[in-house]
Protein backbone atom coordinates (compact mmCIF):
# COMPACT_ATOMS: atom_id res chain seq x y z
CA UNK A 1 0.00 0.00 0.00
CA UNK A 2 3.04 2.29 1.21
CA UNK A 3 5.20 1.28 -1.79
CA UNK A 4 2.14 2.06 -4.20
CA UNK A 5 1.43 5.74 -2.86
CA UNK A 6 5.27 6.26 -3.22
CA UNK A 7 5.69 4.90 -6.34
CA UNK A 8 2.42 7.30 -7.36
CA UNK A 9 4.01 10.09 -5.84
CA UNK A 10 7.23 9.82 -7.54
CA UNK A 11 5.06 9.45 -11.16
CA UNK A 12 3.45 12.59 -9.87
CA UNK A 13 6.82 14.74 -9.70
CA UNK A 14 8.08 12.60 -12.68
CA UNK A 15 5.36 14.17 -14.63
CA UNK A 16 6.15 17.93 -13.33
CA UNK A 17 9.72 18.01 -13.93
CA UNK A 18 8.88 16.86 -17.68
CA UNK A 19 6.29 19.36 -17.81
CA UNK A 20 8.86 21.88 -16.90
CA UNK A 21 11.42 20.86 -19.28
CA UNK A 22 9.18 20.54 -22.49
CA UNK A 23 7.98 23.64 -24.80
CA UNK A 24 5.95 22.95 -26.60
CA UNK A 25 3.86 20.19 -25.11
CA UNK A 26 0.42 20.53 -23.47
CA UNK A 27 1.67 21.69 -20.26
CA UNK A 28 0.27 24.88 -18.78
CA UNK A 29 2.26 24.80 -15.78
CA UNK A 30 4.91 26.19 -17.67
CA UNK A 31 8.35 27.99 -16.72
CA UNK A 32 7.86 30.48 -19.58
CA UNK A 33 7.00 33.27 -17.26
CA UNK A 34 10.32 32.88 -15.62
CA UNK A 35 11.17 31.08 -12.17
CA UNK A 36 11.49 28.06 -13.74
CA UNK A 37 9.50 26.03 -10.67
CA UNK A 38 6.05 24.36 -11.24
CA UNK A 39 4.50 27.34 -8.68
CA UNK A 40 5.03 29.87 -11.70
CA UNK A 41 2.29 32.78 -12.44
CA UNK A 42 0.69 31.16 -15.56
CA UNK A 43 -0.70 34.33 -17.42
CA UNK A 44 -4.62 33.48 -17.95
CA UNK A 45 -4.06 33.85 -21.91
CA UNK A 46 -2.14 30.54 -21.11
CA UNK A 47 -4.33 28.51 -18.80
CA UNK A 48 -6.33 25.42 -19.96
CA UNK A 49 -9.63 26.27 -21.51
CA UNK A 50 -12.33 24.27 -22.78
CA UNK A 51 -14.86 25.10 -24.46
CA UNK A 52 -18.43 22.53 -23.73
CA UNK A 53 -21.82 21.47 -25.37
CA UNK A 54 -21.46 24.95 -27.77
CA UNK A 55 -18.80 24.81 -30.10
CA UNK A 56 -17.62 27.87 -31.49
CA UNK A 57 -18.88 28.80 -34.80
CA UNK A 58 -20.94 30.81 -36.87
CA UNK A 59 -24.30 30.51 -36.00
CA UNK A 60 -25.35 31.13 -39.54
CA UNK A 61 -23.24 29.04 -41.83
CA UNK A 62 -21.70 26.53 -39.26
CA UNK A 63 -18.36 27.13 -39.54
CA UNK A 64 -15.99 26.38 -37.05
CA UNK A 65 -14.21 29.84 -35.24
CA UNK A 66 -11.22 28.06 -35.63
CA UNK A 67 -9.32 31.32 -33.43
CA UNK A 68 -11.86 30.41 -30.14
CA UNK A 69 -10.64 26.93 -31.13
CA UNK A 70 -6.96 27.45 -31.21
CA UNK A 71 -6.69 30.07 -28.39
CA UNK A 72 -4.28 28.32 -26.43
CA UNK A 73 -1.82 25.13 -26.88
CA UNK A 74 -4.47 23.73 -23.90
CA UNK A 75 -7.83 24.42 -25.64
CA UNK A 76 -10.38 21.96 -26.80
CA UNK A 77 -13.77 21.71 -27.62
CA UNK A 78 -15.80 18.22 -26.05
CA UNK A 79 -19.15 17.89 -27.65
CA UNK A 80 -20.35 14.42 -29.36
CA UNK A 81 -21.18 13.98 -32.90
CA UNK A 82 -23.77 16.03 -34.10
CA UNK A 83 -24.67 14.46 -37.38
CA UNK A 84 -24.05 10.41 -36.44
CA UNK A 85 -26.59 11.05 -33.68
CA UNK A 86 -29.71 13.10 -35.70
CA UNK A 87 -29.18 10.15 -38.30
CA UNK A 88 -29.98 7.90 -35.64
CA UNK A 89 -33.22 10.15 -34.12
CA UNK A 90 -34.36 10.10 -37.52
CA UNK A 91 -34.03 6.46 -38.02
CA UNK A 92 -35.37 5.78 -34.71
CA UNK A 93 -38.60 8.14 -35.74
CA UNK A 94 -38.91 5.83 -38.58
CA UNK A 95 -38.64 2.38 -37.40
CA UNK A 96 -41.05 3.16 -34.92
CA UNK A 97 -43.49 4.46 -37.90
CA UNK A 98 -42.53 0.98 -39.91
CA UNK A 99 -43.21 -1.28 -36.55
CA UNK A 100 -46.40 0.77 -35.22
CA UNK A 101 -47.98 1.53 -38.89
CA UNK A 102 -51.04 -0.22 -38.21
CA UNK A 103 -52.09 2.71 -35.73
CA UNK A 104 -50.07 5.46 -37.04
CA UNK A 105 -52.16 7.45 -38.80
CA UNK A 106 -54.91 8.27 -36.01
CA UNK A 107 -57.06 9.97 -38.50
CA UNK A 108 -56.41 7.35 -41.22
CA UNK A 109 -56.48 9.67 -44.17
CA UNK A 110 -53.21 8.75 -45.41
CA UNK A 111 -51.25 10.77 -43.99
CA UNK A 112 -48.71 10.31 -41.35
CA UNK A 113 -48.61 14.14 -39.92
CA UNK A 114 -45.70 15.13 -37.46
CA UNK A 115 -44.95 18.47 -35.77
CA UNK A 116 -41.48 19.44 -34.63
CA UNK A 117 -39.85 21.39 -31.90
CA UNK A 118 -36.81 23.33 -32.97
CA UNK A 119 -34.29 23.84 -30.04
CA UNK A 120 -32.16 27.07 -31.47
CA UNK A 121 -32.13 27.77 -35.44
CA UNK A 122 -28.10 28.79 -34.82
CA UNK A 123 -26.83 25.89 -33.30
CA UNK A 124 -25.46 22.82 -34.91
CA UNK A 125 -26.68 20.17 -32.58
CA UNK A 126 -30.25 21.63 -33.60
CA UNK A 127 -29.95 22.52 -36.84
CA UNK A 128 -28.16 18.48 -36.96
CA UNK A 129 -31.40 17.20 -35.46
CA UNK A 130 -34.19 19.07 -37.74
CA UNK A 131 -32.02 17.98 -40.88
CA UNK A 132 -31.82 14.30 -40.01
CA UNK A 133 -35.59 13.97 -38.77
CA UNK A 134 -36.51 15.23 -42.29
CA UNK A 135 -33.89 13.26 -44.05
CA UNK A 136 -35.36 10.00 -42.77
CA UNK A 137 -39.05 10.85 -42.91
CA UNK A 138 -38.49 11.90 -46.23
CA UNK A 139 -39.87 15.50 -46.21
CA UNK A 140 -35.94 17.10 -46.48
CA UNK A 141 -35.69 19.81 -49.23
CA UNK A 142 -31.97 20.61 -50.23
CA UNK A 143 -30.17 24.13 -50.73
CA UNK A 144 -27.11 24.51 -52.24
CA UNK A 145 -26.17 20.97 -51.20
CA UNK A 146 -27.41 20.88 -47.64
CA UNK A 147 -31.17 20.10 -45.89
CA UNK A 148 -32.85 23.40 -45.36
CA UNK A 149 -33.43 23.13 -41.39
CA UNK A 150 -35.40 26.24 -40.96
CA UNK A 151 -39.06 26.30 -39.29
CA UNK A 152 -41.73 26.04 -41.57
CA UNK A 153 -44.36 27.69 -39.47
CA UNK A 154 -47.54 26.01 -40.14
CA UNK A 155 -47.62 23.50 -43.20
CA UNK A 156 -51.21 22.10 -43.05
CA UNK A 157 -51.86 21.58 -46.77
CA UNK A 158 -47.73 20.66 -47.48
CA UNK A 159 -47.30 23.28 -49.84
CA UNK A 160 -44.00 24.74 -47.67
CA UNK A 161 -40.74 25.00 -49.56
CA UNK A 162 -38.67 24.49 -46.84
CA UNK A 163 -39.67 20.83 -46.75
CA UNK A 164 -41.95 18.82 -49.06
CA UNK A 165 -44.51 15.84 -47.99
CA UNK A 166 -42.66 12.53 -48.10
CA UNK A 167 -43.55 9.01 -49.35
CA UNK A 168 -43.56 5.95 -47.41
CA UNK A 169 -44.78 2.44 -48.62
CA UNK A 170 -45.21 -0.01 -45.74
CA UNK A 171 -47.11 -3.68 -46.40
CA UNK A 172 -47.53 -2.54 -50.07
CA UNK A 173 -49.52 0.28 -48.64
CA UNK A 174 -47.95 4.07 -49.58
CA UNK A 175 -48.40 7.32 -46.98
CA UNK A 176 -47.71 10.76 -46.91
CA UNK A 177 -45.48 11.84 -44.63
CA UNK A 178 -46.12 15.51 -43.63
CA UNK A 179 -44.15 18.31 -41.21
CA UNK A 180 -47.86 19.69 -40.47
CA UNK A 181 -45.71 22.20 -38.08
CA UNK A 182 -42.36 23.45 -36.81
CA UNK A 183 -41.11 26.28 -34.56
CA UNK A 184 -37.81 27.11 -33.09
CA UNK A 185 -38.94 27.38 -29.33
CA UNK A 186 -37.38 30.99 -27.83
CA UNK A 187 -39.22 32.69 -25.18
CA UNK A 188 -39.72 36.26 -25.40
CA UNK A 189 -36.66 37.42 -23.31
CA UNK A 190 -34.37 35.26 -25.95
CA UNK A 191 -33.81 31.54 -24.23
CA UNK A 192 -33.73 29.25 -26.82
CA UNK A 193 -34.60 25.06 -26.75
CA UNK A 194 -37.53 26.73 -24.31
CA UNK A 195 -38.77 24.22 -22.45
CA UNK A 196 -42.22 26.06 -21.95
CA UNK A 197 -42.60 27.36 -25.27
CA UNK A 198 -42.55 23.76 -26.14
CA UNK A 199 -45.63 23.37 -23.43
CA UNK A 200 -47.18 25.96 -25.38
CA UNK A 201 -46.78 25.16 -28.78
CA UNK A 202 -47.87 22.11 -28.49
CA UNK A 203 -51.29 23.38 -27.37
CA UNK A 204 -51.60 25.21 -30.35
CA UNK A 205 -50.68 23.05 -32.81
CA UNK A 206 -53.02 20.62 -31.05
CA UNK A 207 -56.35 22.70 -31.36
CA UNK A 208 -54.98 23.31 -35.24
CA UNK A 209 -54.49 19.99 -36.75
CA UNK A 210 -55.91 17.73 -33.80
CA UNK A 211 -55.83 14.23 -34.97
CA UNK A 212 -53.52 15.05 -38.03
CA UNK A 213 -50.94 14.73 -35.82
CA UNK A 214 -49.41 11.25 -35.25
CA UNK A 215 -46.22 12.03 -34.34
CA UNK A 216 -44.02 14.65 -31.96
CA UNK A 217 -40.47 15.31 -32.71
CA UNK A 218 -38.51 16.97 -30.36
CA UNK A 219 -34.62 18.45 -31.13
CA UNK A 220 -33.90 17.83 -27.22
CA UNK A 221 -35.94 16.36 -24.25
CA UNK A 222 -36.81 19.21 -22.16
CA UNK A 223 -39.47 20.61 -25.39
CA UNK A 224 -40.01 16.47 -25.41
CA UNK A 225 -40.85 16.46 -22.31
CA UNK A 226 -42.74 19.22 -21.88
CA UNK A 227 -45.24 18.46 -24.86
CA UNK A 228 -45.70 15.25 -23.80
CA UNK A 229 -46.86 16.42 -20.39
CA UNK A 230 -48.89 18.96 -21.69
CA UNK A 231 -50.77 16.98 -24.11
CA UNK A 232 -49.41 13.78 -25.93
CA UNK A 233 -49.00 11.62 -22.99
CA UNK A 234 -52.86 11.91 -22.64
CA UNK A 235 -53.20 11.38 -26.78
CA UNK A 236 -51.49 8.65 -27.01
CA UNK A 237 -49.06 10.49 -29.63
CA UNK A 238 -45.77 9.08 -29.41
CA UNK A 239 -42.84 11.88 -28.68
CA UNK A 240 -38.99 11.71 -29.65
CA UNK A 241 -36.87 13.65 -28.27
CA UNK A 242 -32.93 13.59 -27.30
CA UNK A 243 -30.66 13.91 -24.33
CA UNK A 244 -31.88 10.79 -22.78
CA UNK A 245 -32.90 12.81 -19.25
CA UNK A 246 -33.54 10.44 -16.57
CA UNK A 247 -37.38 11.75 -17.05
CA UNK A 248 -37.57 11.19 -20.43
CA UNK A 249 -36.53 7.70 -20.03
CA UNK A 250 -38.64 6.96 -17.36
CA UNK A 251 -41.01 8.24 -19.06
CA UNK A 252 -41.18 5.77 -22.25
CA UNK A 253 -42.74 3.26 -20.06
CA UNK A 254 -45.76 5.86 -20.33
CA UNK A 255 -45.68 5.92 -24.11
CA UNK A 256 -42.87 8.34 -24.66
CA UNK A 257 -41.32 7.23 -28.03
CA UNK A 258 -38.06 7.45 -27.37
CA UNK A 259 -34.27 9.53 -27.06
CA UNK A 260 -30.97 9.65 -27.84
CA UNK A 261 -28.40 9.51 -25.19
CA UNK A 262 -25.58 12.16 -26.49
CA UNK A 263 -23.10 9.59 -23.73
CA UNK A 264 -23.10 12.90 -21.55
CA UNK A 265 -21.40 10.87 -18.92
CA UNK A 266 -18.49 10.57 -21.39
CA UNK A 267 -18.41 14.00 -22.70
CA UNK A 268 -18.42 15.31 -18.94
CA UNK A 269 -15.71 13.32 -18.07
CA UNK A 270 -13.76 14.58 -21.17
CA UNK A 271 -14.39 18.03 -20.06
CA UNK A 272 -12.63 17.65 -16.76
CA UNK A 273 -10.39 15.10 -17.81
CA UNK A 274 -8.76 17.21 -20.93
CA UNK A 275 -8.61 20.05 -18.45
CA UNK A 276 -6.68 17.92 -15.77
CA UNK A 277 -4.24 16.73 -18.14
CA UNK A 278 -3.01 19.69 -19.61
CA UNK A 279 -3.09 21.13 -15.71
CA UNK A 280 -0.59 17.47 -14.95
CA UNK A 281 1.37 18.68 -18.05
CA UNK A 282 0.96 15.55 -18.98
CA UNK A 283 -0.30 13.39 -22.86
CA UNK A 284 -3.44 14.98 -23.59
CA UNK A 285 -4.24 10.90 -24.38
CA UNK A 286 -4.45 10.05 -20.75
CA UNK A 287 -7.08 8.34 -19.10
CA UNK A 288 -8.54 8.88 -22.54
CA UNK A 289 -7.33 6.51 -25.13
CA UNK A 290 -4.71 5.61 -23.39
CA UNK A 291 -5.17 4.26 -19.41
CA UNK A 292 -3.98 6.69 -16.49
CA UNK A 293 -2.11 5.70 -13.15
CA UNK A 294 -6.01 4.86 -11.88
CA UNK A 295 -6.57 2.76 -14.60
CA UNK A 296 -9.30 5.15 -16.15
CA UNK A 297 -9.60 4.57 -20.28
CA UNK A 298 -12.08 5.18 -22.86
CA UNK A 299 -12.54 2.82 -25.52
CA UNK A 300 -13.24 4.31 -29.81
CA UNK A 301 -16.97 2.99 -29.65
CA UNK A 302 -17.76 5.86 -27.42
CA UNK A 303 -15.72 8.53 -28.43
CA UNK A 304 -13.42 9.94 -30.91
CA UNK A 305 -11.05 12.81 -31.23
CA UNK A 306 -10.33 15.75 -34.59
CA UNK A 307 -7.18 16.71 -33.78
CA UNK A 308 -7.49 19.19 -36.84
CA UNK A 309 -10.05 21.16 -34.70
CA UNK A 310 -9.02 20.05 -31.34
CA UNK A 311 -12.35 18.89 -30.51
CA UNK A 312 -13.99 15.46 -28.53
CA UNK A 313 -16.98 13.68 -29.97
CA UNK A 314 -18.82 11.21 -27.75
CA UNK A 315 -20.96 8.85 -29.66
CA UNK A 316 -24.74 8.61 -29.25
CA UNK A 317 -27.25 5.43 -28.45
CA UNK A 318 -30.75 5.10 -29.11
CA UNK A 319 -32.60 4.42 -26.13
CA UNK A 320 -36.14 2.92 -26.71
CA UNK A 321 -38.78 0.81 -25.19
CA UNK A 322 -36.19 -2.27 -25.95
CA UNK A 323 -33.02 -1.24 -23.70
CA UNK A 324 -34.50 2.14 -21.71
CA UNK A 325 -33.94 0.46 -18.41
CA UNK A 326 -30.34 0.48 -18.81
CA UNK A 327 -30.65 4.64 -18.98
CA UNK A 328 -32.70 5.10 -15.75
CA UNK A 329 -29.95 6.30 -13.93
CA UNK A 330 -28.39 9.75 -16.50
CA UNK A 331 -26.10 10.86 -13.41
CA UNK A 332 -23.94 8.11 -12.96
CA UNK A 333 -20.59 8.27 -13.89
CA UNK A 334 -19.06 6.13 -17.01
CA UNK A 335 -17.95 2.72 -15.15
CA UNK A 336 -14.61 2.64 -17.86
CA UNK A 337 -13.43 5.97 -16.08
CA UNK A 338 -14.58 5.94 -12.37
CA UNK A 339 -11.54 5.70 -11.10
CA UNK A 340 -10.31 8.56 -8.31
CA UNK A 341 -6.94 9.99 -8.84
CA UNK A 342 -4.35 10.24 -6.59
CA UNK A 343 -4.47 13.44 -4.51
CA UNK A 344 -0.51 13.72 -4.40
CA UNK A 345 0.15 13.06 -7.93
CA UNK A 346 -2.96 14.78 -8.90
CA UNK A 347 -3.24 18.00 -6.47
CA UNK A 348 -6.36 19.50 -6.29
CA UNK A 349 -6.52 22.65 -8.91
CA UNK A 350 -9.42 24.82 -9.33
CA UNK A 351 -11.65 25.60 -11.94
CA UNK A 352 -14.26 28.08 -13.02
CA UNK A 353 -17.16 26.48 -15.36
CA UNK A 354 -20.38 28.44 -16.48
CA UNK A 355 -23.39 26.39 -17.95
CA UNK A 356 -24.99 28.92 -20.26
CA UNK A 357 -28.49 28.44 -18.98
CA UNK A 358 -29.35 27.16 -15.66
CA UNK A 359 -32.82 26.40 -16.32
CA UNK A 360 -32.13 24.18 -19.66
CA UNK A 361 -32.89 20.36 -18.62
CA UNK A 362 -30.14 18.52 -20.32
CA UNK A 363 -27.14 20.95 -18.72
CA UNK A 364 -28.51 21.25 -15.24
CA UNK A 365 -30.51 17.75 -14.77
CA UNK A 366 -27.89 15.88 -16.75
CA UNK A 367 -24.32 17.34 -17.26
CA UNK A 368 -23.80 19.33 -14.11
CA UNK A 369 -24.44 16.49 -12.13
CA UNK A 370 -22.33 14.40 -14.02
CA UNK A 371 -19.79 17.11 -14.19
CA UNK A 372 -19.65 17.23 -10.55
CA UNK A 373 -19.15 13.50 -9.78
CA UNK A 374 -15.87 13.67 -11.72
CA UNK A 375 -14.84 17.11 -10.46
CA UNK A 376 -14.08 14.87 -7.09
CA UNK A 377 -12.73 11.80 -8.73
CA UNK A 378 -10.17 14.59 -11.00
CA UNK A 379 -9.50 16.43 -7.73
CA UNK A 380 -10.77 19.24 -9.58
CA UNK A 381 -11.98 22.54 -7.57
CA UNK A 382 -14.98 23.59 -9.83
CA UNK A 383 -16.68 26.45 -9.40
CA UNK A 384 -19.86 26.46 -11.01
CA UNK A 385 -21.87 29.83 -12.64
CA UNK A 386 -25.37 29.32 -13.95
CA UNK A 387 -26.19 31.59 -16.99
CA UNK A 388 -29.47 33.22 -17.63
CA UNK A 389 -29.61 31.74 -21.05
CA UNK A 390 -29.77 34.95 -22.78
CA UNK A 391 -26.76 37.07 -22.72
CA UNK A 392 -23.11 36.33 -22.69
CA UNK A 393 -22.89 39.30 -20.29
CA UNK A 394 -24.89 37.68 -17.68
CA UNK A 395 -21.80 35.37 -17.21
CA UNK A 396 -19.11 37.40 -18.10
CA UNK A 397 -19.93 39.77 -15.08
CA UNK A 398 -19.08 36.55 -13.14
CA UNK A 399 -15.49 36.03 -14.62
CA UNK A 400 -14.42 38.76 -13.05
CA UNK A 401 -11.38 37.49 -11.29
CA UNK A 402 -9.46 34.99 -13.87
CA UNK A 403 -6.43 35.00 -11.96
CA UNK A 404 -7.97 32.88 -8.86
CA UNK A 405 -8.45 29.89 -11.05
CA UNK A 406 -6.37 26.95 -12.95
CA UNK A 407 -8.57 26.47 -16.17
CA UNK A 408 -11.80 27.60 -17.31
CA UNK A 409 -14.84 25.21 -19.27
CA UNK A 410 -17.03 27.19 -21.30
CA UNK A 411 -20.48 26.76 -22.09
CA UNK A 412 -21.40 30.04 -24.32
CA UNK A 413 -24.78 31.32 -24.80
CA UNK A 414 -24.56 31.13 -28.61
CA UNK A 415 -22.07 29.90 -30.49
CA UNK A 416 -20.33 32.92 -32.31
CA UNK A 417 -19.23 34.71 -28.96
CA UNK A 418 -16.53 33.04 -28.16
CA UNK A 419 -14.04 36.40 -27.83
CA UNK A 420 -16.18 37.80 -24.95
CA UNK A 421 -14.95 35.09 -22.71
CA UNK A 422 -11.08 35.06 -24.55
CA UNK A 423 -11.23 38.72 -24.03
CA UNK A 424 -11.30 38.31 -20.49
CA UNK A 425 -8.49 35.81 -20.62
CA UNK A 426 -6.34 38.20 -22.57
CA UNK A 427 -6.30 41.12 -20.72
C1 LIG B 1 -28.78 19.47 -25.86
C2 LIG B 1 -29.93 20.34 -25.54
C3 LIG B 1 -29.45 21.57 -24.84
C4 LIG B 1 -28.40 22.25 -25.66
C5 LIG B 1 -27.82 23.42 -24.96
C6 LIG B 1 -27.79 20.23 -26.66
O1 LIG B 1 -26.69 19.44 -26.90
O2 LIG B 1 -29.21 18.37 -26.57
O3 LIG B 1 -30.81 19.68 -24.73
O4 LIG B 1 -30.52 22.43 -24.62
O5 LIG B 1 -27.38 21.35 -25.94
O6 LIG B 1 -26.75 23.99 -25.63
CA1 LIG C 1 -53.27 11.00 -40.67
Amino acid sequence: MKKRLLALTLAGAMVFSLAACSSGGNNASTDEQGGGTETAEVANKDKPLVWFNRQPSNSSTGELDMTALNFNDNTYYVGFDANQGAELQGTMILDYVKANIATIDRNGDGIIGYVLAIGDIGHNDSIARTRGVRAALGTAVEKDGAIISDPVGSNADGSATAVKDGSLEVDGKTYVVRELASQEMKNSAGATWDAATAGNAIGTWASSFGDQIDIVASNNDGMGMSMFNAWSKANKVPTFGYDANADAVAAIAEGYGGTISQHADVQAYLTLRVLRNALDGVDIDTGIGTADDAGNVLTDDVYYYDEAVRSYYALNVAVTAGNYTEFMDSTKVYEPVSNQLDASAHPEKSVWLNIYNAADNFLSATYQPLLQNYDDLLNLKVEYIGGDGQTEANITNRLSNPSAYDAFAINMVKTDNAASYTALLNQ
